[in-house]
């Protein structure tokens, strides 16, 4: 059984996932309207990582005997002045939910609740690779500087990207 006040906090993770997923649809969207297909699609697969994370916490908190709650998710920006921000912005997301994960990792240590921090020791990993993987296209973003035509081509780049189902053997989250 899942403390109280353990449940309490991952159901309000399991929203900021949710939001995750809301803020990169968005971004997708933005993206859409601007023709940048690559980027778009990009961040479709991001939104679906994101949903990836909430079914994770629905399914844990399930598991160990707790009820999900389901509180209203914020409507994230629509708009940004340029690709660049974009990403200046997804960046600056996932670090705020890197310091949420360790957070909730902090109540796990308090109530000693070993499953869990071994459980969330995955969230931890992944966010190591979330940072990384919006870093890397920031950078390049930021090399290639304003109005360069060199845009199209990483929106060609990186249409590689596509969602693969994460091995759920696979707890280190890499
Ligand atoms: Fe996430
Ligand atoms: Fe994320």
């Amino acid at each position: 059984m899942i403390s109280k006040n353990l449940e309490e906090a991952i159901n309000r993770q399991l929203n900021r996932e949710l939001y995750s997923m809301y803020l990169y649809l968005s971004m997708s969207d933005y993206f859409e309207s601007k023709s940048m297909k690559g980027f778009a699609s990009w961040m479709r697969v991001q939104a679906r990582e994101e949903l990836y994370h909430t079914m994770k916490f629905f399914d844990y908190v399930h598991e160990r005997g707790g009820k999900v709650k389901m509180y209203d998710v914020e409507a994230p920006p629509s708009k940004w002045p340029s690709p660049l921000k974009v990403f200046e912005e997804g960046l600056k997301h996932e670090r705020l939910v890197t310091r949420l994960i360790k957070d909730l990792m902090d109540v796990a240590n308090k109530e000693k609740d070993h499953a869990a921090v071994t459980f969330l020791q995955w969230y931890v990993s992944e966010q190591v690779e979330e940072e990384s993987t919006f870093g890397e296209i920031l950078d390049k973003l930021k090399l290639m500087g304003k109005g360069s035509d060199a845009l199209p081509m990483l929106d060609r780049e990186i249409t590689t990207r596509h969602w693969k189902e994460p091995d759920p053997t696979n707890t280190t989250g890499l």
